[in-house]
């Protein structure tokens, strides 16, 4: 039997594994991966590149409608573009680490991100991973997972993707992560949080396939049951 399609939202703290596990269910189902954290980090290089700081949210608001980003499928995930330039690598430097979570508490970015990421998800079959999927951007979804793990674990990952390795210890990278963290769970405006109706993961002690199959099962189980 064929299944309609559903929307999965895959929401919790930095370096869960969250896009890498995101991508992987998208591609088991066929569907589509939006990495919002990708679109946080995209306006932020858009504002960094303009010398308009997190604090200017004036200016910040008044610049927004010249900014444009796509999201564009490819064979390893996707290429981010703003106005049409590819800025898939420079959106990952630790530049725009540091001052990411510090744009995204801006009330009327968040605004502009979401209905964009909510456009995304009309037609479904959707795999969106961030920090407000389940409990704001799509509370509808079918599928909500809150996945985490220790935080020793999340800068250990996060520091084998790196490229800038040389620039920044572990001890380092563990503190960049808890504050970030901190920052996305107590700002005011959608904060980090598990929805209430979605599954808690802890991928402390998971392979990427099992995390993945566990995901892929949820859906399978929603799609026999509905
Ligand atoms: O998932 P990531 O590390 O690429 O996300 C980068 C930052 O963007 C993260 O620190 C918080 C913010 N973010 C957000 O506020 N809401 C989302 N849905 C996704 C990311």
């Amino acid at each position: 039997t064929t299944h309609d399609k559903i929307n999965i939202a895959i929401d919790g703290p930095a370096g869960a594994g969250k896009s890498t596990i995101a991508r992987m269910v998208a591609g088991r189902l066929h569907y589509v991966y939006v990495d919002t954290g990708a679109m946080y980090r995209a306006a932020t290089w858009f504002f960094l590149q303009r010398g308009i700081g997190p604090e200017e949210v004036d200016k910040v608001l008044r610049f927004l409608p010249d900014l444009d980003i796509e999201l564009l499928p490819e064979e390893q995930g996707q290429q981010v573009r703003v106005n049409g330039q590819d800025v898939t690598e420079e959106i990952r430097t630790l530049a725009v680490n540091a001052q990411v979570s510090r744009y995204a508490q801006i009330e009327g970015l968040r605004e502009r991100l979401v209905s964009l990421q909510r456009q995304m998800a009309l037609r479904k079959g959707v795999v969106m991973d961030g920090r407000d999927i389940g409990t704001c951007v799509l509370p509808d979804a079918e599928v909500k997972v809150f996945m985490t793990a220790s935080v020793e674990e999340r800068a250990s990952r996060r520091y084998k993707e790196m490229k800038e390795q040389n620039k920044i210890s572990f001890e380092e990278l563990v503190r960049s992560i808890e504050e970030r963290d901190r920052l996305d769970r107590e700002r005011e405006v959608s904060p980090l949080r598990q929805a209430e109706d979605a599954q808690l993961l802890d991928t402390t002690q998971m392979s990427l396939d099992e995390v993945a199959d566990h995901i892929v099962s949820l859906c399978r189980t929603y799609g026999s049951e509905s």
